[in-house]
């Protein structure tokens, strides 16, 4: 199957490298295409891994992982196209973690909203499962 990574973090390869392992073809993308994170993790797995842009990778992908920085998701999607992103499963492990005041990171979203729903929200026709949904309803 042809996968899509969103992100070139140590997230996002970890899953890209897994899904090469278990016979997958993964194009990982990023806001560039030289991206040097995502050419060392391609010449790193072979063949069957491949790197380009956040739109490249989504267009490639029958399934798409978003592994990008939480409080950059929202803009790394639109990035990758709603086009792209029409009737696929987007699986999001993406945390909404803010860094901007120093450790610990604060959630940038919580309680009453989350990472999950701002995803479905801005990108309906695309599918589930988002991970961040669960924890909203519990
Ligand atoms: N669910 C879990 O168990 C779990 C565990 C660990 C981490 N996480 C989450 O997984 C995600 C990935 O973590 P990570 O450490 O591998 O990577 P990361 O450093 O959090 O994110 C890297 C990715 O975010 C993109 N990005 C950063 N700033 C951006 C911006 N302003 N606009 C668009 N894209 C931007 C980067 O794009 P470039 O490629 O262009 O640099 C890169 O692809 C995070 O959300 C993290 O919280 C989840």
């Amino acid at each position: 199957m042809n996968i899509g990574i969103l992100g070139t973090g140590t997230v996002g390869q970890t899953i890209g490298s897994k899904l090469i392992q278990l016979g997958h073809e993964v194009r990982m993308g990023s806001r560039t295409a030289e991206n040097e994170k995502a050419a060392q993790w391609v010449a790193a797995n072979g063949p069957r891994a491949s790197h380009g842009t956040f739109a490249d990778a989504a267009a490639f992908g029958e399934i798409l992982f978003n592994c990008t920085a939480g409080v950059a998701s929202l803009r790394a999607l639109r990035m990758a196209g709603e086009a792209n992103l029409r009737g696929k499963i987007l699986i999001d492990v993406a945390n909404p973690l803010d860094f901007s005041h120093g450790m610990p990171p604060s959630l940038a979203v919580c309680n009453t909203d989350s990472l999950g729903e701002q995803i479905q929200r801005a990108f309906p026709e695309t599918r589930g499962p988002a991970c961040r949904r669960w924890s909203a309803d519990r």
